[in-house]
């Protein structure tokens, strides 16, 4: 059984999908690994690390010559993909909505293409879960991107050339990223608020020093969908959610936002209107800005100035401390087709609860259901 560990050709991917680490744990298994030279460059992991882990290194076809299965961290292109086994696994971060002709390209090609990101969101799968693993960092890369574009300190100090304010942050969207965001901006001083429509997140944002500032008394306020995700707020509810804001924006100084809902654009959080009542110097960070946004006038890979605050719309955040989200997103593939090793088999043998999940196609088709619709 051999698997293979692809260099990410997508511009500005730093990140790997495998780490020396996760090929000794792979070879423990029984599996031969092959990486493509120069893979983990981006994370800073040199080739040699890999062959002092046991793994062989070569060109890209080389890599994928008879691979069983394919490990990446975006998905590879199709036509990449030449000389892999029949029917092979593609083990990737796939983008199903966003890159549906790649979708089309593996099961044209008869591969087995396997989503990480429809992993679903339940206690078992949590250690193979890389958007919550991604999501993290980003939140934590979020608040230091703002501390450096603010030209302010975060926190409270008291000089003999007089008092210096404490930054006031508002974090938007409190999932993985926003707990993160909240957690890393009170560790560096700043007053912090933060708001979600699920209204479970009230006492999480308590219990991490930070005021929670929410819808009441409007219907549809418990906000929560299918798996613990955010749905589609009713148009009474993001009235009322707007003109809370507006009057809350106007006196934050950084304002973080990570509010997604999957497979749909992330919801429009933040108007022209209400940047405009920002004062100038103050910053914005636009977690969603590959999905669409939640910040008018963000711009993908961007940092652009609107009625002078900064709006800041850095791509792959989680990427941005590529070593670490290497690592970790390395062991949620390996903790994921570890705990589905067939020792007899000696490969993987999905369950139908995450196979059906997460396989987006099989047998030269289509088969997820959420791409079916
Ligand atoms: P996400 O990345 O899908 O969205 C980020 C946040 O934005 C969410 O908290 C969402 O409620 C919020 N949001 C959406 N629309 C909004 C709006 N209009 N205004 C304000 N906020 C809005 O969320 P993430 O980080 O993936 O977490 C979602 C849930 O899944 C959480 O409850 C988390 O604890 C849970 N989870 C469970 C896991 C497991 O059991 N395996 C693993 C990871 C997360």
């Amino acid at each position: 059984m051999k698997i293979a560990l692809l260099k990410e050709q997508a511009a500005g991917e730093n990140r790997v999908a495998g780490t020396p680490e996760t090929v000794k744990k792979f070879i423990a298994l029984g599996a031969t690994v092959a990486v493509e030279a120069g893979a983990g460059a981006g994370a800073t992991i040199a080739d040699a690390q890999y062959a002092d882990a046991g793994a062989t290194l070569g060109s890209r076809a080389e890599t994928l010559a008879g691979a069983a299965i394919v490990l990446g961290v975006q998905g590879p292109d199709p036509a990449s993909l030449a000389g892999a086994a029949p029917g092979a696994w593609i083990v990737a971060s796939l983008n199903p909505f966003g890159e549906r002709a790649r979708v089309d390209g593996y099961a044209a090609a008869g591969y087995e293409a396997l989503a990480m990101e429809f992993m679903p969101r339940i206690t078992r799968a949590q250690s193979m879960d890389i958007l919550s693993s991604q999501s993290n960092l980003a939140g934590y890369k979020a608040v230091l991107d703002a501390a450096a574009e603010y030209g302010r300190a975060f926190p409270m100090m008291m000089t003999a050339a007089g008092t210096v304010s404490a930054a006031r942050v508002f974090v938007m969207g409190v999932g993985v990223a926003g707990l993160q965001a909240i957690a890393t901006a009170r560790r560096l001083g700043a007053q912090v608020s933060a708001t979600d429509v699920r209204s479970a997140t009230k006492e999480q944002i308590q219990s991490l020093g930070a005021k929670p500032i929410f819808v009441e008394n409007v219907k549809g306020i418990e906000g929560e969908g299918a798996g613990g995700y955010a749905g589609e707020m009713s148009p009474e509810y993001q009235a009322a959610q707007a003109e809370l804001v507006s009057a809350h924006i106007a006196k934050q100084d950084i304002v973080i936002t990570t509010a997604l809902i999957p497979g749909r654009p992330a919801p429009r959080l933040i108007s022209d209107a209400q940047i405009a009542s920002m004062r100038p110097g103050s910053v914005i960070i636009d977690l969603a800005v590959e999905s669409g946004g939640n910040v008018e006038g963000a711009v993908a890979g961007e940092v652009v100035t609107v009625h002078g605050v900064k709006i800041v719309g850095h791509r792959n955040v989680a990427g941005r401390l590529a070593a670490d989200a290497s690592a970790l997103f390395g062991r949620n593939l390996f903790n994921f087709l570890s705990a589905f090793w067939d020792k007899e088999a000696g490969k993987p043998v999905l369950d139908e609860e995450i196979g059906d999940a997460i396989r987006l196609t099989q047998g030269g088709k289509v088969v997820n259901a959420r791409l079916l619709g």
